[in-house]
């Protein structure tokens, strides 16, 4: 098992480069193979969802060929497949969108009942309203979706919560679909905008994405493309939230600064000053950060996977703040861990009160699931002495490089996979 070991106290200063958006990539391999036609896929990260989703997706018979460690080529025509195996599906959530992508191209899907980090219950009751509202019959047996039809015919749909998962999912089955279909309360997140304009690139008939209501005419079918994924605005956060609770200096480059705006709103607030260029932000922290209040909310509001990055950054700010989460219940796991460090945040239900404390100091914690191992390794960055953070295998799923480009930015971290590799960068860092 690797851990994360850092010696911190050092503000992170200079450039980072962010990478493609993992939850856009992970919609958007899944919506490649819905052509038989070849297609081509580029700034992908190179993290480990992604390799899982493009092995599941290897599995059921598609041609993968990696042409760099960004760019991807992929052809659906072979799929002879429609059964996807329970031990890829347990790996990653976002699996779920080969259930769209397989029932909206050849009418019938076998997927197994999603995993992905442990947040708190995450039902697809709206995934399947909108299968059935297309005309899918969908059964749920032996811990396996079965989702087909004899036809998709387009329907309007009204979602009852806004879900990123659900919006992508009937999109993608309604590109296929006879006729039109309608999806209200629709998730405006850019990830949804960039699944859309990616099956648009392939010949789809989407209007709306990034607004309330989707309007889908479908077509035929889909040919190839050659696409480009947004940046990831969620590396794009983490690095910015890093550079906050390092009091640092940190060019956030390759990002569309207009996704990143309830960030950067926050960051204001706590007293950063924030510099937007046209594909970078600048985030520098030199006066004291001062607390404020939060709630998650779907984009444009503040991210869900935003929530724990700001909270480890609002502990060592001065005064007390609030952070709502109001997407899902299981998401202060972290704060137990970040109590071993000197944190002072106590859970009320879904809120977390949080107390500036001075400072952080070192100790053994472990990443609880993806975001949540991120802001504990920016708490070790900015914490006194040394913290080792077990289990980031959920951080590999989401971040590329991770420790790479926080040591371009001047941070004392190393992975390592054994106590006497802890040992020697303690005794090397002294
Ligand atoms: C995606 C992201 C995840 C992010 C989340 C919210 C991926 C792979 N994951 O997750 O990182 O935190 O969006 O931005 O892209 N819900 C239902 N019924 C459903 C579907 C969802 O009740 O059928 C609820 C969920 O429990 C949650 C809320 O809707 O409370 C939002 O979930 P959703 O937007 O679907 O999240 P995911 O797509 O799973």
């Amino acid at each position: 098992m690797e851990q994360y070991v850092i010696k911190g106290g050092n503000p992170l200063v200079g450039e980072v480069k962010i990478g493609g958006a993992k939850n856009a990539a992970l919609a958007i391999l899944a919506a490649a193979i819905m052509t038989d036609e070849t297609v081509y896929i580029d700034n992908l990260p190179d993290v480990r969802d992604i390799n899982v989703l493009l092995q599941a997706i290897e599995g059921i018979g598609a041609v993968v060929e990696r042409i760099n460690r960004h760019t991807v080529k992929i052809n659906g025509s072979m799929i002879r497949d429609i059964n996807i195996e329970y031990e890829y599906i347990k790996k990653i959530r976002a699996s779920y969108y080969l259930l769209g992508a397989l029932l909206g191209k050849y009418k019938k899907a076998e997927v197994a009942l999603p995993g992905g980090c442990n947040i708190g219950s995450r039902p697809i009751d709206q995934h399947i309203k909108g299968f059935r509202a297309l005309g899918a019959e969908v059964k749920i047996e032996h811990g396996l979706i079965i989702a087909e039809a004899e036809e998709l015919t387009g329907n309007h749909i009204y979602l009852d919560v806004v879900t990123v998962g659900a919006t992508i999912n009937i999109m993608m089955v309604a590109a296929l679909a006879k006729g039109n279909t309608i999806i209200e309360n629709a998730a405006k997140e850019p990830h949804v905008v960039d699944v859309a304009n990616f099956l648009n690139s392939m010949g789809a008939n989407i209007k709306g994405a990034g607004t309330d209501v989707i309007r889908i005419k479908g077509v035929e079918k889909l040919h190839k493309t050659e696409y480009s994924i947004i940046p990831d605005q969620i590396e794009a956060g983490t690095f910015m939230f890093a550079a906050a609770a390092t009091k640092g200096d940190v060019t956030v480059k390759n990002v569309i600064p207009k996704h990143l705006e309830a960030t950067t709103a926050k960051l204001l607030e706590i007293g950063c000053e924030v510099e937007e260029f046209d594909d970078a932000v600048r985030v520098v922290a030199s006066k004291p950060l001062q607390h404020t209040h939060v709630k998650t909310l779907p984009y444009p509001g503040y991210p869900t996977d935003m929530q724990p990055q700001i909270a480890v950054t609002l502990g060592l700010s001065q005064g007390t703040s609030i952070v709502t989460e109001s997407i899902f219940e299981n998401r202060f796991k972290y704060v137990d861990e970040l109590a071993r460090m000197g944190g002072d945040i106590k859970v009320e239900g879904n809120t977390a009160i949080i107390n500036g404390v001075q400072k952080y100091t070192g100790a053994r914690v472990s990443a609880p699931d993806l975001r949540a191992g991120a802001a504990l390794v920016i708490a070790g960055l900015a914490a006194e002495g040394i913290t080792v953070v077990d289990d980031i295998v959920y951080i590999q799923r989401g971040y590329e490089c991770f420790e790479e480009k926080l040591k371009a930015l001047g941070a004392q971290i190393q992975k390592v996979s054994n106590e006497s590799e802890i040992q020697k960068f303690t005794l090397k860092v002294g």
